[in-house]
């Protein structure tokens, strides 16, 4: 399995996206928020629809990368409840060229009520999610499925972005991934989801014996033309999450106040310590517990 970040960029804006190739290869990416426009007009900023050049970015990329399968991890819409006239006017052209060049399938987010109007039965995922090649995907605002223990989670949901500066406080802000382990605060209490978690748990255990390697990095040694791509291990006993940025261009949420103030299941769960942060290329930006200490004290 490979995972690697495509970062094309299409009138100077980078289209945040993964790119797995496994058994298929997949295209994901999550947070489009379609409609984002009027719902900001409604409190008084006045920003044009930007749904063609949004839909053009997501093209370009399709056509770069050539996936055989899109995924959408969720918000492809704006507006809850219900659906704003944009969304109406936009998303059936959007589904209808975007389907004529890839298979799409869609997790729905907490934003998506309503969305099930423009797809097809075939592409929306179960309400848990899906696994696929042993990745679990899903939105994010949920707890995880006991069936995604011991996998790595791929997510939307956070919007995370990085400010980085230097000694004098020149910086520059960019949307970002984030690799962690998740503590088992994650799981559900159920006696039923318990019991599932035991019997991965222990199915695992013969698996990782098998294997030297568990720690998941930037297999940057390995790839000849300096892409960056992602070692991930197959069944161990580790569950990961891998925090995709949004894909639409005017959203994102400081990663360390997301940490330090979580908001989801997943981000309350995350082990800091063992958190990595990269950028839309896959570049280590750092480690997320030293950038939280000098989040907490800039001179640092
Ligand atoms: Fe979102």
């Amino acid at each position: 399995m490979n995972i690697s970040f495509p970062s094309a960029s299409y009138d100077d804006i980078t289209a945040p996206s993964l790119l797995v190739e496994d058994t298929k290869r997949r295209l994901i990416v999550a947070d489009l928020h379609f409609g984002i426009e009027s719902e900001l007009n409604n409190k008084g900023f006045y920003i044009p629809s930007q749904a063609r050049e949004r839909k053009a970015r997501l093209l370009d990329l399709i056509k770069k990368t050539e996936p055989e399968h899109l995924i959408i991890l969720g918000d492809v819409k704006h507006r809850i409840p219900g659906t704003s006239r944009q969304e109406f006017s936009e998303l059936p052209f959007f589904f209808e060229k975007i389907r004529k060049y890839v298979p799409i399938t869609v997790c729905l987010g907490n934003h998506d009520p309503g969305l099930e109007q423009f797809l097809y039965p075939h592409e929306i995922a179960p309400k848990a999610g899906i696994i696929l090649d042993e990745i679990s995907y899903m939105h994010g605002h949920t707890r995880p499925s006991p069936d995604f223990f011991g996998t790595l989670i791929i997510c939307g949901h956070h919007h995370p972005t990085i400010g980085l500066y230097d000694g004098i406080g020149i910086g520059f802000r960019s949307p970002c991934f984030v690799l962690a382990k998740l503590n088992d605060s994650i799981w559900d209490r159920s006696t039923e989801d318990t019991e599932k978690i035991k019997r991965r748990r222990l199915r695992s255990e013969k698996t990782t014996t098998d294997q030297q390697e568990t720690k998941p990095d930037l297999d940057r040694e390995s790839d000849p033309d300096g892409e960056k791509t992602l070692f991930i291990p197959k069944g161990t006993q580790e569950t990961r999450v891998l925090i995709m940025p949004a894909f639409n261009e005017c959203v994102g949420y400081d990663l360390r106040q997301t940490v330090l103030r979580p908001f989801s299941p997943i981000s309350r769960a995350i082990e800091k310590e063992t958190a990595e942060v990269m950028l839309l290329d896959g570049t280590y930006a750092g480690d997320l517990e030293s950038m939280i200490r000098s989040f907490r004290d800039p001179s640092r």
